[in-house]
C-alpha cells in the first residue's frame, strides 16, 4: 500500500479529527483520550495551512488514514526546536506509512528552521520508539508519571533528533 503523503489542506479538518479521534479512543498512545471539536481543529487547520506548518497527512483511497506534525514553539530561543506529533490509524500500522510520515514533516520542519525536534512517547510504544530511534532520534531522559490513564501513572521517554546547523554542532 503506498498512500499519498501530502501537506494538511483545510478539507482536511474533519478527517483528520476523526482520525486523530479515533487513536486518542485507544486511551494508549496519545495524551487525548479524545479529539477536540470540530472548531477547534478547524481553526488549528487554518492556522497549519497558514504558516505553511510540518503537518502532514497521509491518504489511501481517499481516506485520511495518518497524519504527522512538528510545531515550533514561539518564545525567541526557543524557536528553533518543534514538538513532534503522529499516528496512523489502526489497521494501517507496520507497513512503513509512519515512517514517510515522518521523514517528510521532519524535512519540512528542516526547512522551516527547525533544528531540534523533541517528543515524549510512553515508555511501553514500542513501536512508536523504535521508529523515531531508526530515524535518528535520541533517548534523553524518562519523564517519570508523565501520563496517567484510568487512574495508572505511566513514565514517558523523551527523545530528540538535532538537524541541520544544531547537528552539526559538537556534542
Ligand atoms: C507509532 C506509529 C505512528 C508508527 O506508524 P507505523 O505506520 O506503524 O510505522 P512504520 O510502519 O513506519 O514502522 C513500524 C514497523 O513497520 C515496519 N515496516 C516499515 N516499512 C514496512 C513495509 N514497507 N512493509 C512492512 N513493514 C514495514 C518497520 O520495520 C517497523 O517495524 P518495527 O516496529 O518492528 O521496527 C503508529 O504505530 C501509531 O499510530 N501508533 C499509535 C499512535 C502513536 O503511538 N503515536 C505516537 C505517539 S508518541
Amino acid at each position: 500500500m503506498t498512500p499519498t503523503i501530502r501537506q494538511i489542506q483545510l478539507p482536511d479538518a474533519e478527517p483528520f479529527r476523526a482520525c486523530l479521534d479515533a487513536v486518542a479512543r485507544e486511551r494508549r498512545y496519545l495524551a487525548q483520550v479524545e479529539a477536540l471539536p470540530i472548531e477547534r481543529i478547524r481553526e488549528f487547520v487554518e492556522s497549519s495551512v497558514a504558516s505553511d506548518a510540518a503537518q502532514f497527512v497521509a491518504i489511501h483511497d481517499g481516506r485520511l488514514i495518518g497524519w504527522c506534525d512538528v510545531f515550533s514553539h514561539w518564545a525567541h530561543a526557543l524557536q528553533h526546536v518543534g514538538t513532534l506529533g503522529m499516528g496512523v490509524l489502526d489497521g494501517y500500522r507496520g507497513q512503513g506509512i509512519g515512517e514517510r510520515l515522518l521523514r517528510r514533516t521532519l524535512a519540512h520542519a528542516l526547512e522551516k528552521g527547525v533544528y531540534r525536534v523533541k517528543l515524549e512517547a510512553r515508555s511501553d510504544n514500542a513501536r512508536a520508539i523504535r521508529l523515531y530511534e531508526r530515524v535518528g532520534f535520541r533517548h534523553e531522559g524518562i519523564a517519570r508519571a508523565a501520563l496517567r490513564f484510568d487512574g495508572r501513572f505511566h513514565d514517558a521517554v523523551q527523545m530528540a533528533l538535532l538537524q541541520g546547523p544544531a547537528a552539526e554542532r559538537a556534542i
